[in-house]
């Protein structure tokens, strides 16, 4: 790892259950509770864009509330010994950002910007209010969350620099994510299949884990400064 000139890493919903954000699949995980076809799909946004926009308000009221983790702090570190390294993040949290990381690939948007369905002009301000309007566009049209829902396209620019950075990092990280949820679920076995080291930090095993050349079983919260200090010195 300390020998590593190319760093890449790929985090999920996991890299932020230590911070009080709720994962998808965990036990009290979101899909648990809600139903993504309810609420994180185009259509469905369409057909009842309140009970979208309230759900996404609880969210972001929560992630408001919440502060990064170890393991947010320990990845920005990362960045600055690395001569190297990118952040591909499926979260939507922005907490990576607030523990001061800076090259960040926000594979699925963010939840605290929106965006017009019509004429795609970008707001981080513009949101449902209070018993108030659905937000509106100076267009007109509707705005929506911007993260991306099931059955839609990731960014392409992002995207395109997210595969290119697996393709040629040496070491490729796959933390807290349950690697199920396409394209970004191939992204460690791409980077394995171009040669790199690829590490996998999970509470639990997961569908990559035989495949990857270590799966170290823990709390990234915990492994993460841990792995910090053992390769690169470093103490959080
Ligand atoms: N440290 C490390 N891993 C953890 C921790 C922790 N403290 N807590 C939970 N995990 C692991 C779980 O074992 C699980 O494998 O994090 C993973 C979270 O998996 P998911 O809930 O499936 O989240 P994620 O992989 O990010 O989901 C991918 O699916 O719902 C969509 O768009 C959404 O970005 C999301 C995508």
């Amino acid at each position: 790892m300390r020998s590593a000139e190319r760093v890449a890493v790929l985090t999920g919903a996991g890299v932020s259950a230590e911070s009080g954000v709720p994962t998808f699949r965990g036990e009290d995980g979101l899909w648990k509770k809600f139903r993504p076809e309810e609420l994180a799909n185009f259509d469905a946004f369409m057909r009842n864009p309140k009970l979208v926009w309230e759900w996404y308000n609880y969210r972001k009221k929560l992630i408001h509330e919440v502060k990064p983790n170890l393991g947010h702090y320990a990845l920005a570190k990362m960045e600055d010994v690395c001569p190297e390294f990118w952040l591909i993040t499926q979260n939507v949290d922005g907490l990576h950002r607030k523990a001061g990381s800076r090259k960040i690939l926000e594979l699925h948007g963010n939840i605290m910007r929106s965006r017009c369905v019509e004429c795609g002009e970008e707001s981080d301000t513009v949101e449902l209010r209070e018993g108030g309007e659905l937000p509106r566009c100076r267009c007109g049209a509707l705005m929506r969350p911007d993260v991306v829902w099931f059955g839609e396209m990731l960014p392409e620019d992002v995207l395109r620099r997210a595969f290119e950075a697996a393709r040629e990092c040496d070491l490729f990280f796959s933390i807290g994510t349950s690697a199920v949820v396409q394209p970004a679920a191939s992204m460690p076995l791409v980077a394995k299949e171009a040669g790199a080291f690829v590490v996998e930090v999970n509470t639990e095993p997961t569908v990559i884990s035989e495949s990857v050349d270590e799966s170290i079983l823990g709390m990234s919260g915990e492994v993460l400064p841990k792995l910090l200090k053992e390769a690169w010195g470093v103490e959080i």
